[in-house]
């Protein structure tokens, strides 16, 4: 199938949307552009685009493969995939293995707490309110999702885990935690969606515990660009 890029639908903070001529399905377009702290720090990180979209499509087709239903259809260029069209689900999944971030913050806990068991959460996808904390009884209060939806959601999250996490551990990378969001195709049912990426993942080296993800430009460590692509370097020497 050849989707041909439509009108521009949308613009986020890392990619752009395009419709197709198919109304089912949609082209990702990804962005250098990187920002943080909802926007207030902007910046740029050559070759992120690219790496992002192939690191994604990479990983979903495994995920695919694990049973967990992805978006994905089709990586059409360096930067751009067809995706299925769907209604995202306004919240962000946040899965964590080791203490850091936002959770080190909250809690008052150093970084680097190796968990016995995964932690999830959610925040609400409002950036005018900031991506507030949320949990399940809130969500169904604010009818962003149905009981049956959000109990889907965790068991998709918590899989999307126990994968990532031994496959990465494979190309000797710690996953530290990272943020899923899931969308509902025209016939209502979930799918993974938006990307797995250094921006959306912690990644640290397993023996040197270097970060290796958008950690090196939200506290301007340097070197974001060269872990981007040693991450991109691992997970292209496992092929697919
Ligand atoms: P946090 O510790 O800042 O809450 O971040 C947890 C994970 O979620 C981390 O891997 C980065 C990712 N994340 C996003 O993908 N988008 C966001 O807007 C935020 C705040 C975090
Ligand atoms: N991408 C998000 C923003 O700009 C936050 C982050 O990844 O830290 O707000």
């Amino acid at each position: 199938m050849v989707y041909e890029k439509q009108n521009q639908l949308y613009e986020g903070k890392a990619k752009k949307v395009y419709a197709t001529q198919d109304p089912e399905v949609v082209i990702v377009s990804y962005k250098d552009d990187a920002t943080a702290f909802n926007g207030q720090k902007k910046g740029t990180i050559t070759g992120k685009g690219a790496i992002n979209n192939r690191m994604t499509n990479n990983l979903m087709r495994r995920l695919e493969q694990a049973g967990i239903p992805t978006h994905y259809i089709q990586e059409l260029n360096d930067r751009e995939t067809a995706v299925k069209r769907v209604n995202i689900v306004p919240l962000e999944v946040i899965i964590r293995n080791i203490s850091a971030g936002s959770f080190a913050k909250r809690y008052g806990v150093e970084e680097g707490i190796v968990f016995d068991a995964p932690t999830i959460e959610f925040s609400y996808k409002n950036d005018d309110l900031g991506d507030p904390l949320i949990n399940d009884y809130h969500a169904l209060a604010l009818k962003l999702a149905t009981r049956e939806e959000l109990e889907t959601i965790q068991k998709y999250a918590f899989g999307v885990n126990t994968f990532l996490k031994i496959f990465l551990k494979g190309i000797g990378i710690d996953l530290v935690d990272f943020k899923l969001e899931f969308g509902k195709i025209s016939d209502g049912t979930l799918v993974l969606a938006d990307e797995i990426s250094p921006d959306t993942c912690r990644l640290w080296d397993e023996q040197t515990h270097e970060k290796l993800d958008k950690d090196r430009f939200r506290r301007d460590l340097g070197g974001a660009e060269e872990a981007y692509e040693e991450v991109m370097r691992r997970l292209m020497g496992e092929t697919l």
